[in-house]
């Protein structure tokens, strides 16, 4: 990728409040809603990992890995607006070292979906002045962590915050209309210029970018001509409309019966070193014509393998379609989240082969993937659905918050052996599946 960092990144990520929790941000606020879909549940201190970062981080190299994505809790290091938490600070920067000293490039997401509460109270990704606050954010935590730390993730999913926190109103700051969307949309990637410039400051040689999650979208009656119009029309406003504003800085979104925006952003494409994907699974799009309610999206299982945990079909071609995709901006492709809720740890075996043999195809019909990342390290709080969902390699008791590996974790390093270049010949991805 960049000079110095590993030619390919194989890596594992978390965020912050999904691992540690935060004394008081929005989400701590909107657990305590009634609309919440696991009602009770709070993320506290998530996995316990504040208390036990160093530790996890011993964990690191038994997988293998030479990177590390992680994210910054805002709400702990600016408690108030342009007032830095020195403490908050020397955490930080004693994490990277610590990531440095282990020979792994730490990846350092700035907004992973939480934000402090003061945040909303100015008026959040609406409010114009958001755009020069990130930017002095950014500043505070390059500051701290430049010039080593190169591999940097400004925004994680800005549309699926749009879309659940502005336009579907289950997400904080539960908004619902278009018009407020589309100015955060606008606001958020000004302020990813803004924070781009404050890296490249202080980081001349940093890969900066967005981690953009992607679906497959299908029609849910494939001969049916309104649900593949439908489907394309999802399509675009999930996933290409961000992709084409990174590639020309024109962005134009527009979501059927809701509205239509339109703005330019010259500086965008140079701001963006790379394309960050997350990928999880496929939706179907079925037409419903009702106001309010032009369509609906659903994950299926067409081929009887059983939904994840989190309800998504496991469907590793999709992969390669969001892969393609990304590609078409014309610069280098991160995967920085790619993983699967399951208590059956040989599914998330399965999920690992089916999806790593998806992404060396496509390294090897020349795309330029330049790392991937596995979600997630740790069981972690999963946003609307709890503790629930297990993500993790490593398998968290939350009764005790001790940590067992689990064999997935063996297939997951021995597959970055291969894709690192420091494994044997011949590809590992046979299943060994009875
Ligand atoms: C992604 C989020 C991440 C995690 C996974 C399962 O959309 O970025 O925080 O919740 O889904």
């Amino acid at each position: 990728m960049g000079m110095g960092l590993p030619s390919f990144l194989w890596g594992v990520a978390t965020s912050a409040y999904q691992v540690e929790g935060a004394p008081d941000n929005d989400w701590t606020e909107w657990e305590g809603l009634e609309r919440l879909k696991v009602r009770g549940t709070r993320c506290g201190r998530g996995s316990g990992h504040l208390e036990r970062w160093r530790s996890d981080f011993g964990l690191l190299p038994t997988l293998g890995v030479n990177a590390y994505r992680y994210s910054l809790e805002r709400s702990r290091l600016e408690p108030k607006p342009g007032e830095f938490c020195e403490d908050a600070l020397a955490v930080e920067r004693e994490r990277a070292a610590t990531l440095l000293r282990l020979g792994i490039e730490p990846c350092v997401t700035l907004n992973h979906y939480t934000h402090p509460r003061w945040f909303w109270e100015r008026g959040g990704w609406e409010d114009p002045g958001c755009i020069e606050g990130f930017r002095r954010f950014t500043e505070a935590a390059a500051d701290a962590l430049g010039p080593r730390v190169k591999l940097w993730v400004t925004l994680n999913e800005p549309v699926v915050l749009l879309l659940g926190g502005y336009l579907g109103g289950e997400i904080p700051p539960g908004k619902r209309g278009f018009r407020a969307a589309a100015r955060a949309f606008e606001h958020m990637l000004r302020a990813h210029v803004e924070a781009a410039a404050a890296i490249r400051e202080r980081v001349p040689d940093a890969q900066i970018g967005i981690a953009h999650n992607m679906l497959e979208f299908a029609p849910e009656r494939a001969g049916h001509i309104l649900d593949r119009r439908l489907a394309r029309v999802a399509d675009r406003l999930y996933n290409t409309a961000l992709l084409e504003a990174i590639a020309t800085g024109d962005l134009a979104w527009s979501f059927p019966g809701e509205g239509r925006m339109r703005a330019r952003i010259p500086e965008l494409p140079a701001a963006n070193d790379y394309v960050g994907v997350n990928y999880y699974s496929r939706v179907h799009i079925r037409f419903r014509g009702r106001r309010g309610a032009i369509g609906e999206y659903a994950y299926r299982d067409p081929n009887g393998r059983g939904l994840t945990d989190t309800g998504w079909e496991v469907h590793a071609h999709g992969f390669d379609v969001v892969l393609r995709k990304a590609a078409l901006v014309g610069k280098p492709v991160l995967v920085t989240e790619n993983g699967i809720a399951t208590g059956d740890d040989r599914r998330r075996c399965d999920f690992l082969r089916e999806h790593l043999a998806v992404l060396a195809h496509r390294r090897a019909a020349g795309t330029p993937i330049t790392g991937y990342f596995y979600w997630s390290l740790l069981d972690n709080f999963e946003w609307l659905e709890g503790f629930r969902p297990r993500f993790g390699l490593f398998e968290v008791d939350y009764s005790t918050f001790a940590r067992r590996r689990r064999p997935s974790a063996d297939v997951f390093a021995a597959m970055g052996r291969w894709f690192t270049g420091e494994g044997a010949a011949g590809e590992p991805f046979a299943a060994s599946r009875t």
